[in-house]
C-alpha cells in the first residue's frame, strides 16, 4: 500500500491539476521514490487512485526511462546512443561498459551497484559521447574517463 504520507502528497498534486490525470507523472515519481520501483501491484494501486485501467498507467511507466518496473541498482548509468553520440563512439562505449560490468543494458550488477541502460538524445549532442549517472551528465567521454567514473561508484 502507498504510505499515508505519499498518498497525501499525491492528493496535493491532484489538487493542483484541472484534471486528475495531470498528476499521474508526479504520483508515479512519488511512489517510486518511496518503493524504489513500480511493480504490477503498485501500478494497480496507482490506477485505482486515478480511476484508470492499469494498462494506461503501465503505458506511462514504460514510456519514460526514469520509471522502473524492477528493483534497480544504487546507481543508474544510462548511455546516450542517439545519432550524435553514436557517431562519436557512444555505442562502442556502451559495449565496453557492458563488457566491463558483465551485464547488458537493462540489467543490474549482481552486487546491486549499477543498473545499466541506454537512452535517446539527452540534449548534450555538442559534447558527445555522453552518459548520465543518476542525475549528473558526463560529457566528452572516452573509455578511460568512463572506466574511472564507473569504478568510482560506491
Ligand atoms: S545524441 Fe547524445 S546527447 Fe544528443
Amino acid at each position: 500500500m502507498v504510505s499515508p504520507a505519499v498518498r497525501a502528497a499525491i492528493d496535493e498534486e491532484i489538487a493542483k491539476m484541472p484534471e486528475k490525470r495531470g498528476a499521474l507523472l508526479a504520483a508515479l515519481r512519488l511512489v517510486q521514490e518511496e518503493r524504489g520501483h513500480l511493480c504490477a501491484e503498485t501500478i494497480q494501486e496507482v490506477a485505482e487512485i486515478f480511476e484508470l485501467h492499469p494498462a494506461e498507467v503501465m503505458e506511462v511507466v514504460r514510456f519514460y526511462n526514469h520509471f522502473h518496473e524492477r528493483p534497480q541498482g544504487r546507481h543508474q548509468v544510462n548511455v546516450c546512443t542517439s545519432l550524435s553520440c553514436a557517431l562519436r563512439g557512444g555505442r562502442g562505449l556502451l559495449r565496453q561498459i557492458q563488457a566491463h560490468l558483465g551485464i547488458r543494458a537493462g540489467q543490474t550488477t549482481e552486487d546491486g551497484r549499477i543498473s545499466l541502460g541506454h537512452e535517446e538524445c539527452l540534449g548534450a549532442c555538442g559534447n558527445a559521447p555522453m552518459l548520465r549517472i543518476d542525475d549528473a551528465y558526463h560529457l566528452d567521454l572516452d573509455w578511460l574517463r568512463t572506466q574511472q567514473l564507473l569504478d568510482g561508484l560506491e
